[in-house]
């Protein structure tokens, strides 16, 4: 096992998995500056990682991420544009391009409060398990803010159009079971079987080719704003780009063993590691 502490995020590396915990529980885990400055420093170190194959976020005690640091990222800042400067820039580079474009699958694991600028990085993460009693709230609108940074713009990509109006109006907060059946996350869970059911997702990712999952997860993001002519196009470059980045073959031996050594079925089961 590998652990690194920064001073406000723990990376702790088991069994292929890296385990990322933002680690201010006194404070809900809210991100101040030092929190967005640490967290671009564990992705780029675990973006080319060899030890880790799948990412898990979560937060420290009960709660995910209580959203920005009213205090230290919004009024401490207030009157310093070149910190606010540097502050904006490490959370866009972490909580937006870095999990987005992040090499391996990511998984946000969501053990209790997601208010405001969290769902940003909860969004880009590739999928998100929550505890049924985990609650979530677009609550910016009772700051006397908008949900700014790119929180508007990333919940209408997951949510419908009424419900993101709705809960970004209201500020109400809403739980697991909501999130899943509008669409904000994966799925939701009893309490007892969050992580469970997060390791066992990890575990099944980990089961693919790392190179094809990789090119699955850019392909589904970069296709969503897309026309269906462009659609086409890149897919059909991406195919043709993973003839050389599949270095394992993965294909290739998928078909041969379904066609000559009819040993597996591709509709039920990865393709077995080389
Ligand atoms: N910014 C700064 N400090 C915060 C934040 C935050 N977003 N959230 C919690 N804290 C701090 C509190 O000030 C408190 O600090 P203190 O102990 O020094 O007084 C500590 O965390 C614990 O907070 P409590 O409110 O006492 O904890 P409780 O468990 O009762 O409630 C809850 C947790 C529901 C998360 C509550 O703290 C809350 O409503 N926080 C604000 C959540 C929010 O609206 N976030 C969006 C901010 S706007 C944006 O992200 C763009």
């Amino acid at each position: 096992m590998t652990t690194k502490a920064y001073e406000t995020v723990l990376v702790e590396i088991t069994d292929g998995i890296a385990w990322v915990t933002l680690n201010r529980p006194e404070k809900r885990n809210a991100m101040n500056p030092q929190l967005h400055f640490d967290m671009v420093e564990a992705l780029t170190w675990l973006n080319t990682d060899t030890e880790s194959k799948v990412l898990v976020l979560t937060g420290a005690g009960e709660s995910f991420c209580a959203g920005m640091d009213l205090k230290e990222f919004f009024r401490e800042l207030d009157d310093k544009p070149v910190e606010r400067a540097a502050s904006r820039d490490a959370d866009k580079r972490w909580g937006w391009y870095g999990l987005t474009r992040f090499s391996k699958p990511t998984i946000a694991m969501v053990n209790g409060y997601c208010f405001g600028g969290a769902f940003t990085p909860l969004i880009a993460c590739d999928f998100a398990i929550a505890a049924d009693d985990a609650t979530f709230g677009l609550s910016e609108v009772n700051w006397g803010i908008i949900p700014g940074g790119l929180v508007s713009k990333v919940v209408t990509e997951v949510m419908t159009h009424r419900k993101a109006m709705y809960y970004a109006c209201t500020g109400r907060s809403f739980d697991g079971k909501e999130a899943e059946a509008i669409g904000l996350i994966t799925s939701s869970v009893p309490r007892d079987q969050l992580k469970a059911e997060v390791t066992a997702l990890a575990k099944d990712l980990m089961e693919k080719s790392p190179v094809v999952l990789r090119a699955v997860k850019e392909a589904i993001r970069a296709v969503t704003h897309m026309t269906v002519d462009q659609a086409y196009e890149y897919l059909e470059s991406k195919q043709e780009q993973m003839r050389f980045r599949d270095d394992e073959g993965t294909r290739n031996r998928g078909i041969a063993e379904f066609i000559d050594k009819k040993t597996y079925r591709p509709g039920f089961e990865p393709v077995g590691k080389k």
